[in-house]
């Protein structure tokens, strides 16, 4: 029976860090275990220019000890006013990786996003000029369509169609959720991937409504039902290089998911490690655990995997704590639902 595993340093390619006191507080949780990681730009008011991405990763890094090795990669929120020559040279400054394309009303802060996609056609074309990858928040908005098909009609709809508008554009599907996007995902060649998340390998729509209603669940996109969690964790255990980790650790106080029109977020930095592990030795596959936290991410983005490296040992159950404390109130940390053996040792 395996009870060490070491892997690559992991990285995180899709991680909400937020501002002020909560970016203080959830901050070192990321960096304690992670190399790396992909910063969303969803703050109030958004990260939209070179500028302000740079700005942000200041105070990300004065967040962090001064001698932390841990690497915010920036992105910039697209925006129909979005400049693409601003992104084009923040792109070859390396001061933004990725850029992230919300639509407008999907989900928490995305106000500003895209409502009319034909108007960042250009932006888009000047992106796959530059092999500057766009992460998609995959979701239609639209009032008539049920939430749980959202995903899949916004890549019949949206997605699909601006992949063939646009050749070369390279897009990463960020959390996904349905067997649908695991089989859009799995087809797409080389210049597409996606992102699967830690909990969503986890729960589905049940642990969210079954029983009485769980807050600390409800994220977005909104967790589907058991054949669509199966399908993410057969694409995740696979090792196929079209998945990779995207934790979306999107901390919220309890105070702002704990209300009648509660936030969308899972808190995943904290435990992801021991939930990862957990999960692939329950499907057999441990030795595929590197393939996605640390190696096929940034072969996607075309960077060197971690040369340091994280060692998990099996043990009894590892504790971690229920909730972490910031000066805006707790945090509650995701649950789930099961002793966690694995143990991370920096
Ligand atoms: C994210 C947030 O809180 O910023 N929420 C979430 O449920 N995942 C936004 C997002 O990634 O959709
Ligand atoms: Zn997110």
């Amino acid at each position: 029976m395996t009870d060490k595993i070491t892997l690559r340093t992991p990285d995180d390619w899709h991680l909400h860090l937020r501002d002020g006191a909560m970016l203080r507080a959830v901050a070192p949780e990321t960096a304690r275990h992670f190399a790396r990681a992909i910063i969303m730009p969803n703050l109030v008011p958004p990260v939209v220019t070179g500028a302000q991405a740079v700005a942000y990763r200041s105070r990300i890094m004065a967040a962090l000890p001064k001698d932390t090795p841990f690497q915010p990669l920036m992105t910039l929120y697209l925006t129909e006013d979005t400049d693409p020559d601003d992104l084009a040279r923040a792109h070859a400054e390396g001061l933004i990786t990725a850029v992230k394309l919300y639509p407008a009303g999907a989900t928490t802060n995305s106000s500003s996003g895209v409502a009319d996609f034909d108007k960042v056609r250009p932006v888009l074309e000047r992106m796959a000029e530059i092999g500057c990858p766009l992460c998609v928040h995959g979701e239609v908005v639209d009032a008539d369509i049920d939430i749980f098909d959202r995903e899949a009609v916004f890549i019949d709809r949206v997605l699909d169609p601006i992949r063939r508008a646009t050749p070369g554009l390279r897009v990463v599907m960020e959390h996904i959720t349905t067997k649908q996007g695991v089989d859009y995902a799995s087809q797409g060649g080389a210049d597409l991937a996606a992102t699967i998340t830690t909990h969503h390998l986890v729960i589905n729509r049940n642990h969210i409504l079954a029983g009485g209603i769980k807050p600390h669940y409800y994220c977005l996109p909104v967790a589907k039902r058991e054949e669509h969690r199966l399908a993410l964790r057969k694409a995740a255990t696979s090792g196929a290089a079209s998945f990779f980790l995207g934790t979306d650790s999107a901390p919220h106080t309890d105070a702002n998911k704990l209300l009648p029109c509660g936030c969308a977020g899972c808190f995943t930095a904290t435990n992801t490690l021991s939930i990862l592990a957990e999960v692939f030795e329950q499907d057999g596959a441990l030795d595929q655990l590197e393939a996605f936290a640390s190696i096929n991410g940034p072969a996607f983005y075309g960077m060197p995997p971690n040369q340091g490296t994280v060692t998990l040992t099996k043990g009894a159950p590892v504790s971690y704590p229920a909730q972490i404390e910031t000066d805006d109130g707790p945090v509650t940390v995701f649950d789930p639902m099961m002793p966690l053996h694995w143990r991370v040792h920096d």
